[in-house]
């Protein structure tokens, strides 16, 4: 075991992901397919995924794009449905740590492998969202230089400047979107709008402007239909905005964005003063905006077995009625593991069956409110 004192139990400061090799069970679980048929798939459409020797007998050995590249030519022939228009999605919860950035970052992934184009916006200064994807939002370009990590790993720009064409008073430079935002598993990934400390300085800057609350709003909008220079959004069946824990000016112009809010209630500390703030900051909100966003709570660090984690779930469904995922996120030693490798869950090799089947059930039902609540318009 390591030594407490062991650098190698803290988060790597760079993991190349193109350098991580799945294994086809791997590969045809992130789609739910047999090995036969992902093979099929592969050979029919011309594949070549780099072959390594196991023992006597070559065996594909896949990178997160090769997978992510399957997953786009699922969706072209058909194989995944996309969705009648785009979604926005944001994470609230006032309260630190209860798995926002971890459900935000393996949804993105969920999505994405289901054939959705999928852009994640870090919408909290503390840059967590970018950490877990692999952009650590504290090294400038010595450090970077110094620690041996390629350039493109910096941030260098957020969301504040790409919607900086629309305010009037400009907190940022403008830049373009596509200099911006990050691919860390390639084109067919999730890209990645990452942010930094100085993101706090929008809240700022949104203050100072009219309707303060509602420029995430007007900004996608416009740069749906062409009205941003340099900012295309409608190339994104879903965007997601993950935030700090708290309802700061940017939290309430992602959720005044949102088509849905996603919750993530801790099970195992369980706060129910919370959970009452939670339900009436989205009552004021509702009523302030005359807009709701639908709600899913998710039932986070979940333990079996555990009368007082049952009553917790119990009266969490009392107080979201039908707004509560019938799965539940399980509290698992693998989320602190894979975020010490540096690899989001969905993506590490070592998460155990368990972990990651009950993640992406709770997914897969996320994914089929989204296709419910876009239908039925
Ligand atoms: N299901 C789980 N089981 C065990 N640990 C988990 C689980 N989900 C997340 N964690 C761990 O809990 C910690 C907090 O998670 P995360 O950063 O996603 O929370 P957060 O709500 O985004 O926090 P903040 O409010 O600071 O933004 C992390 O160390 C993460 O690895
Ligand atoms: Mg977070």
């Amino acid at each position: 075991m390591n030594d407490v004192n062991d650098q190698s139990t803290q988060a790597p400061s760079y993991v190349n992901f193109g350098e991580i090799f799945y294994s086809p069970q791997f590969a045809a679980g992130c789609f739910n397919l047999t090995t036969r048929r992902l093979k099929d798939i592969e050979e029919q459409h011309g594949i070549n995924i780099r072959r390594v020797a196991r023992g006597n007998v070559p065996t594909r050995s896949y990178t997160s794009s090769d997978i992510f590249d399957i997953a786009a030519l699922r969706r072209s022939l058909g194989q995944s449905k996309g969705i009648a228009r785009q979604f926005v999605i944001a994470t609230f919860v006032q309260k630190g740590g209860t798995g926002k950035t971890t459900e935000a970052v393996n949804l993105s992934l969920f999505l994405q492998l289901a054939g959705l184009k999928v852009l994640i916006i870090d919408n909290d200064p503390q840059g967590d969202t970018s950490s877990m994807l692999g952009f650590d939002p504290d090294l400038g370009p010595e450090d970077l230089e110094d620690m041996q990590i390629p350039a493109d790993r910096l941030v260098d720009g957020h969301v504040g400047n790409v919607i900086s064409p629309l305010l009037r008073m400009r907190a940022f430079d403008t830049k373009q979107l596509s200099d911006v935002i990050k691919k860390p598993f390639g084109e067919n990934g999730p890209h990645l709008l990452p942010a930094d400390s100085s993101l706090e300085d929008l809240g700022v800057a949104l203050d100072a402007a009219d309707n303060s609350d509602m420029w995430y709003a007007t900004w996608i909008e416009a740069a749906n239909s062409g009205r941003v220079p340099g900012c295309d959004l409608s190339v994104y069946d879903v965007i997601i905005f993950d935030n700090a824990p708290s309802g700061s000016r940017l939290t309430k112009n992602s959720v005044a964005a949102s088509d849905l809010l996603l919750c993530p209630v801790r099970m195992d500390k369980f706060s129910f003063r919370a959970l009452l703030r939670l339900h009436e900051w989205c009552a004021r909100f509702a009523q302030a905006y005359r807009r709701a966003p639908a709600i899913t709570a998710v039932p986070t660090m979940f333990i079996r077995n555990r009368s007082r984690l049952e009553s917790n779930l119990a009266m969490l469904n009392d107080m979201f009625p039908g707004q509560v995922t019938d799965q539940r996120i399980y509290y698992s030693e693998d989320y602190s593991k894979a975020m010490e490798e540096g690899v989001p869950l969905l993506l590490w090799k070592s998460a155990g069956n368990k972990t990651v089947d009950t993640a992406r059930a709770v997914y897969g039902e996320i994914l089929s409110k989204i296709r419910t609540l876009t239908k039925s318009e």
